[in-house]
């Protein structure tokens, strides 16, 4: 569904728990717009990829001295290294609330967790049951072993009935659920979904990729199995992630990846695999990405109760006012009666194709929001837009300037239109003329 937003006055005022909540490499970064000048960038994009925590680059730099091979050497760094690797485990484990006997998997990414957990599902257990609002990570991994969609009604009371039905009409053996939706930012009910999952005896993921960053999560207290995240939303660099949960599915599953480190002893026609979670992480692992993930769970975890909440719900009241100023946006939803929502809207303005508007933005304004169908294709299309819509999504960094400057830009190109001329290129939009100079890496 979709809900009109119609003008009416712009709040301004100053709203309590907006001052950026921990500082990120690149928070003073200027870019060039078109025409020669240059402005600060503001990143309105930290659902598709959130900045380096100054905490996270700190880690790592303190790291790269003693850099080593991990569980492969004998000397003190590699010792070190091995040491600080499964520090970030216990750290990670930790950081989503895992059961003394969860285990932590380190992948590349969400996509990379519930696709190894989509290898670990017992043959025969039942089928995987995932809602039509998921994001790509959280759907096509599970059309590899027996599977249900379950479209989702208006409201969450009917979803949950339809899930309830979906679960007693045949054996399922896991339901995958999105934590926060990449798309709307509506958080899902997963605490209830659990509930119905386990009493009809089937286990509950939850793709945490877009919750992680925006709620505490308990996985004992949810009461779900399994939890999957990815670094690279979490204010660390992209190539880590994991996947925690129950051990029995992940000690019985193929080893994910064939080779060293995955194995207890190898002969020339035999191998005993080790069990998890090294029986899934076979290669050299990806020493810098998970510390600088356990970084960022250490520096999340220390935010006091609540300030994630207000500070998100400041700057969402902000955003939902001002585009309610501007007349002709209808934010898109998928339930009348959800009442949780993350730093994460996407809207459509009427008589505006989202990718120009995504591309003026950044072109003219310096700011960064994404556009598109934000790999989510199905609930692009079931939200009215097929097409794709403009994305806002906030992180930890993002201040009410930040939001002022994105509604002032969006004003004054639908008031005036684009100053340049842009074009279709793939299926992103681009200046016509671009003189904006590429950076120096
Ligand atoms: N799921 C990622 C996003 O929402 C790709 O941008």
């Amino acid at each position: 569904m979709t809900i009109s937003l119609h003008r009416g006055p712009a709040r301004r005022a100053a709203a309590p728990g907006v001052r950026p909540l921990a500082a990120c490499v690149g928070d003073d970064l200027r870019v060039p717009v078109l025409g020669g000048a240059w402005a600060p960038y503001v990143n309105l994009d930290c659902a598709a990829t959130a900045p380096a925590l100054v905490a996270v680059a700190g880690a790592v730099t303190r790291l790269l001295p003693h850099y080593a091979s991990v569980h492969r050497g004998a000397g003190l760094p590699s010792r070190t290294c091995t040491a600080a690797f499964e520090a970030a485990r216990r750290t990670v484990h930790s950081f989503v609330g895992g059961r003394d006997d969860d285990i932590a998997v380190f992948t590349r990414n969400t996509t990379d967790a519930l696709n190894l957990l989509a290898t670990a599902v017992p043959p025969g257990a039942g089928d995987v049951l995932f809602l039509d609002i998921e994001h790509h990570a959280n759907l096509l991994p599970w059309r590899s072993v027996p599977h249900r969609c379950i479209p989702v009604a208006d409201t969450i009371a009917e979803t949950l009935e339809r899930l309830a039905a979906a679960l007693a009409a045949a054996p399922a053996a896991l339901v995958a659920v999105t934590g926060a939706s990449n798309v709307t930012g509506e958080v899902t009910p997963v605490r209830a979904i659990a509930a119905l999952a386990h009493t009809a005896g089937a286990r509950v993921v939850v793709d945490a990729a877009q919750l992680a960053p925006h709620r505490r999560i308990d996985l004992a207290e949810i009461g779900a199995d399994y939890v999957a995240l990815s670094g690279h939303k979490l204010y660390a660099p992209f190539g880590a992630g994991a996947l925690v949960g129950r051990r029995d599915w992940l000690d019985a599953a193929p080893p994910y990846q064939l080779g060293g480190g995955a194995v207890r002893e190898v002969t020339i026609r035999e191998t005993r695999w080790a069990a998890a979670p090294a029986r899934h992480e076979g290669g050299t692992p990806n020493l810098v990405g998970v510390v600088a993930l356990a970084e960022a769970c250490r520096v999340l975890a220390a935010l006091p109760e609540g300030a994630l909440e207000a500070h998100e719900h400041a700057l969402l009241g902000r955003l939902r006012d001002g585009l309610a100023a501007t007349g002709g946006v209808r934010v898109h939803r998928v339930w009348e009666d959800s009442t949780d929502v993350v730093g994460v809207a996407s809207f459509a303005v009427d008589g505006h194709d989202p990718g120009e508007l995504g591309a003026c933005l950044s072109a003219e304004h310096a700011i960064g929001v994404r556009s598109g169908r934000f790999c989510a294709h199905p609930l692009l299309s079931r939200l009215g837009a097929p097409e794709g819509a403009l994305r806002v999504s906030f992180g930890l960094g993002t201040t009410l300037a930040d939001v002022d400057r994105l509604l002032a830009a969006l004003e004054g190109v639908l008031r005036d239109g684009p100053r340049h001329a842009y074009r279709r290129d793939g299926v992103t939009w681009i200046p016509v003329e671009d003189d904006r100079p590429s950076p120096d890496l």
